[in-house]
C-alpha cells in the first residue's frame, strides 16, 4: 500500500517464532518445548447474531497469538505457572490448583486463567493434573480492535494446556474447546459474549471464511475467491477502542432476549426460542406492541441472518451471476446501515470510515466488524485500487476526526495449531 495509515509490514510468523523462542531462552535458560498459536478474526458479516442462535461469516487472519510454552520451573511450586508477556515485559504468576481473577494490573491474564478453569469445569482437561508451566506470549492481533485478541489468546492458551497435558491438537474436539474457551469470557471474565470468535479461531481454514450455524455448531468453510477476482480483504482501525466487559454489548444481548421472549409469547413458542426462529413477518407482525428499541435490535438481527445466508450462496457460486459483486457490497453495506440505525453500536469515527470507503473507487464493500463500539471496519478493495485506498481513507479520516487510521491486509488462515 502507499503511504498514509498502513500498519507496518508484518514479520513474518518464522521470523517472530525464531524471536520468541530466543527470549524464552535467555529469559529461563532453556528452550522452549513447543509454541502455540491462534488467530484473530474479522467476520465478514453476521454481526450479533452468534448470541440469538443465528449465522455468522468469520475469517480466521494472519494475525495471531504466539506462545512459547515449557513445563515448570525445577522447585517450582506444584501448579505453579508464571507467564510473561514478551511485549510489555509483564510477568504474573497464579497456581492451576487455585484459579482466580487477577489483581488489576495483570487482567491480561484472566484470559489465560480463566481457560484453565473452563476446561476444568467442562470436564474437558483437569488443571490440577498439570504440574505447571512457564509461558512467554507474543501477539500482533491488534488489541481493543475488534479483532478478537482475546479469543486468539484463549485459543492458544486452551492448545497449550493440552498439549502440556500430552494430548496432540489433532486429537481435540475444537468445538468443544471453543465453547469452554466462550466460558472462560463469560464466567471468568465477565463479558457475556457468543461462540463466534472462539470458533473460528479453533476451526479457520486457510483462504476461506466459515458459516457457522452458531446453534447446531455445524459450519462449513467457504472459499473466499478474492485473490481470482483481484479483491484483497482490508481491515481498518478507527482507532476509537472498544471493550466488552462493560456496558453495551451485554445490554445488546439482554434487549435481543427481551424481544425473543416477547415473540415466543404472541407466537406460542417455547420459551428458550431465539431470535433466530422468528422471520421478519413474525417481527413486523408485533410492531407498535413490543417496545421500539427491543423491536429495532430483533429487526437487525433478522434481518443481518438473512444477509449474511445470502452472501454465502453468492460467494459459494462464485460470484457466477452478473450482479453478484454489487449485491455483496450492498449486503455489506445494508449490514452496517442496520448496526448503525437499529443496534446503535457503531460509534461516527467508525461510521465515517464506511462512508470514506463507500465514496472510494475500487471498493466492492464495507462494514463495521466485530462487537461494535469502536474497532475495525472491514473492506472488499481491488488489489488495484488499494494504494488509493488507503491514502485517501487516511488522509480524510486525519483531517476530520485527528485521528490516524491503521489498516490491515488479512489474508485468511487455518485455526490454532501447535508448531513442535
Ligand atoms: C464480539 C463477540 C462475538 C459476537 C460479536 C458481534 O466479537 O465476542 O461473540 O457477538 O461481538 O457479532
Amino acid at each position: 500500500m502507499g503511504q498514509g495509515g498502513e500498519a507496518p509490514a508484518q514479520t513474518t510468523q518464522e521470523t517472530r517464532v525464531a524471536a520468541l523462542r530466543q527470549a524464552f531462552q535467555e529469559r529461563f535458560g532453556e528452550a522452549p518445548r513447543f509454541v502455540s498459536r491462534a488467530p484473530g478474526r474479522v467476520n465478514l458479516i453476521g454481526e450479533h447474531t452468534d448470541y440469538n442462535g443465528g449465522f455468522v461469516f468469520p475469517v480466521a487472519i494472519n494475525r495471531t497469538v504466539l506462545m512459547a510454552v515449557a513445563g515448570p520451573e525445577a522447585g517450582a511450586t506444584p501448579g505453579e505457572v508464571r507467564i510473561i508477556s514478551k511485549e510489555y515485559d509483564r510477568e504474573s504468576v497464579f497456581n492451576l490448583n487455585n484459579l482466580e481473577k487477577a489483581p488489576e494490573a495483570e487482567r491480561w491474564t484472566n484470559y489465560v486463567r480463566g481457560v484453565a478453569w473452563a476446561l476444568g469445569q467442562r470436564g474437558l482437561l483437569d488443571p490440577a493434573t498439570l504440574s505447571g508451566a512457564r509461558i512467554m506470549l507474543e501477539s500482533d492481533v491488534p488489541q481493543g480492535a475488534g479483532l478478537s485478541s482475546s479469543a486468539a489468546l484463549e485459543i492458544a492458551t486452551a492448545l497449550a494446556l493440552f498439549q502440556l497435558a500430552g494430548t496432540p491438537a489433532a486429537s481435540l474436539n475444537r468445538a468443544k474447546i471453543a465453547l469452554a474457551c466462550q466460558l472462560a469470557e463469560n464466567g471468568f471474565v465477565g463479558a457475556n459474549t457468543g461462540i463466534m470468535d472462539q470458533f473460528i479461531s479453533a476451526l479457520g481454514q486457510p483462504d476461506s471464511a466459515l458459516l457457522i450455524d452458531t446453534r447446531s455448531l455445524e459450519y462449513r468453510a467457504v472459499p473466499l475467491g478474492f485473490a481470482d477476482r483481484g479483491l484483497k480483504l482490508v481491515a481498518v482501525n478507527s482507532a476509537v477502542p472498544h471493550r466488552h466487559d462493560t456496558g453495551g454489548y451485554n445490554q445488546r444481548r439482554a434487549e435481543c432476549e427481551e424481544a425473543a421472549r416477547y415473540l415466543a409469547q404472541v407466537y406460542g413458542k417455547p420459551e428458550n426460542s431465539q431470535l433466530r426462529d422468528f422471520t421478519l413477518e413474525q417481527l413486523l407482525g408485533v410492531q407498535g406492541k413490543l417496545a421500539p428499541t427491543p423491536f429495532k435490535r430483533a429487526r437487525h438481527v433478522i434481518t443481518e441472518d438473512a444477509r449474511t445466508l445470502k452472501t454465502v450462496e453468492i460467494l459459494e457460486r462464485g460470484f457466477a451471476h452478473e450482479s453478484d459483486l454489487s449485491t455483496f457490497g450492498r449486503l455489506l453495506r445494508e449490514s452496517h446501515e442496520s448496526m448503525r440505525l437499529d443496534f446503535e453500536i457503531t460509534v461516527p469515527e467508525v461510521d465515517l470510515l464506511v462512508e470514506l470507503a463507500w465514496n472510494q473507487p475500487g471498493v466492492v464493500g464495507a462494514r463495521m466488524t466485530g462487537g461494535g463500539f469502536g474497532g475495525c471496519t472491514v473492506n472488499v478493495v481491488e488489489e488495484k485500487a488499494l494504494d488509493a485506498f488507503s491514502e485517501q481513507v487516511w488522509q480524510k479520516y486525519r483531517q476530520e476526526t485527528g485521528l490516524d487510521a491503521r489498516m490491515y491486509i488479512f489474508d485468511a488462515v487455518e485455526g490454532g495449531s501447535i508448531l513442535e
